[in-house]
């Protein structure tokens, strides 16, 4: 069988890496793909983003099914496209994915059902907006409506800071449409999870937890990012704040979608955040799984995923349990000179090491120049170690981090911090 993933980062080298595995999986395409993806043989690269394009290319490769990794495709309709032209993909259709391309139908969607949310009020208009951040006070929250390539939240520490990013998105549009309703909302204190589900628009399917680093520097420093390292599982996800996530927030999601006449399917991803107390908040909605989460996610999902994507495409994911490596998965995110603001590529890549049985090196903006490993992105390669405790997942991945290199090359040196400190559960 062949198979199409659709996107080009960590993430999808990871999904088409992992479902590459299956032994009746002869090919994967990745589309467009990366440096990685074109070095690997049993991935096969396709120079196609036009969704149009690629529905054709799917049919005329006989493709079994497509998995769409990023939003953009998927607020562009691709999963309604490729349904309409009785194509098998796996992902929300556009209405589906407004979850996460308008934070405002998502606030007001979790208004409405009940959903654990921070305290908010969407504006169009500036001179409202500074009135109401001046009557709320800061540390407060600013959030584009619209799809922003992570540019689009601003978490003012000052009333300056909140006024400015106001000014950015409503008054000198610097985020076009996408900043043209912004959503401010309450500051919310507290740490950080990913809970990322599988759901066939009835059945929910959990991965196993995750968590982020967004700020580029160490100890949380530094502006926010697409990402810096992630790994798997989650401490502070434990089983009974799994249980109360699962019946307070995501169950009332599908169902809710459900009620309003939107069936969900694909991937779902609430970003949450945990307070002192242990309760559980939504931050935001994405309608696809994480970068870089998913990368120490597949690392440790053993199985074959083709067939738990067939399943999920034939609203069976009921009858799928997953199984998961016991290890601990930590990725460590390699990014590129001048990484978030206006990262340089064409740097040369050193050699990666090759694949061990505990550490797997996933390629992101990378392409192969006259043959050779070139930047093209942000976030360059994503390091996974694995091992039965976070410190020496650590570890590993840090050794192997150590053995590659290229001009201007940036990383975090704390990945897995808190769960290191985390103090079992009383
Ligand atoms: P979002 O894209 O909505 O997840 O926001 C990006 C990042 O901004 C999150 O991962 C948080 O670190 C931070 N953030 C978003 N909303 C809030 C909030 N209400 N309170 C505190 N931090 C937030
Ligand atoms: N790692 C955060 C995200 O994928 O949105």
């Amino acid at each position: 069988m062949k198979l199409l993933v659709v996107g080009s980062g960590g993430r999808e080298h990871a999904l088409a890496w992992k479902l590459a595995q299956a032994p009746r999986v002869q090919l994967v395409y990745v589309a467009p793909g990366n440096g990685g993806t074109a070095q690997d043989e049993r991935l096969a690269n396709v120079d196609i983003t036009d969704i149009g394009e690629l529905a054709d290319f799917a049919e005329r490769e006989q493709v079994a099914f497509t998995v769409v990794g990023p939003e953009a495709p998927l607020a562009a309709g691709i999963v309604n496209l490729f349904r309409s032209r009785g194509l098998k993909v796996f992902g929300p259709t556009k209405e589906a994915a407004q979850l996460e391309s308008s934070k405002d139908f998502a606030k007001a969607f979790m208004k409405r059902h009940g959903i654990p949310t921070a305290a908010y009020e969407t504006f169009s208009d500036a001179a409202a907006a500074h009135a109401y951040i001046d009557a709320q006070g800061a540390p407060i929250v600013i959030k584009a409506d619209g799809l922003a390539a992570g540019k689009g939240v601003v978490v003012a520490t000052t009333l300056e800071e909140a006024h400015a990013a106001v000014d950015m998105m409503l008054a000198d549009n610097k985020l076009g449409d996408a900043g043209a309703r912004v959503v401010i909302e309450e500051f919310l204190a507290g740490e950080e999870a990913s809970f990322i589900v599988m759901v066939d628009g009835k059945h929910v399917l959990a991965l196993a937890s995750s968590q982020d680093h967004k700020r580029l520097l160490d100890g949380d420093r530094g502006p926010n990012t697409g990402g810096m390292g992630a790994y798997s599982p989650a401490p502070i996800v434990t089983p009974q704040l799994h249980a109360r996530v699962m019946r307070e927030i995501v169950l009332p999601t599908v169902s809710g979608m459900e009620k309003e006449g939107i069936r969900y399917t694909g991937f779902l991803y609430a970003g949450l955040m945990i307070d002192a107390q242990g309760n559980p908040k939504t931050l935001e909605f994405n309608c696809r799984m994480g970068d870089p989460e998913t990368q120490p996610i597949m690392a440790r999902l053993k199985g074959d995923f083709s067939k738990v994507f067939e399943h999920a495409i034939a609203g069976t994911l009921n009858t799928v349990e997953l199984e998961w490596d016991r290890r601990t998965a930590l990725g460590v995110v390699l990014a590129a000179h001048n990484y978030p603001d206006a990262p340089r590529k064409g740097d040369r890549i050193s050699e990666i090491p090759a694949e061990t049985a505990d550490a797997v090196t996933f390629h992101a903006g990378t392409t192969l120049v006259d043959g050779k490993l070139t930047t093209s992105g942000g976030r360059v390669l994503c390091v996974v170690g694995l091992a039965d405790s976070v410190r020496s997942a650590q570890s590993i991945a840090y050794e192997t981090v150590n053995q590659i290199s290229f001009d201007g090359m940036q990383y975090r040196h704390d990945i897995g911090y808190r769960a290191v400190s985390r103090k079992q559960p009383n």
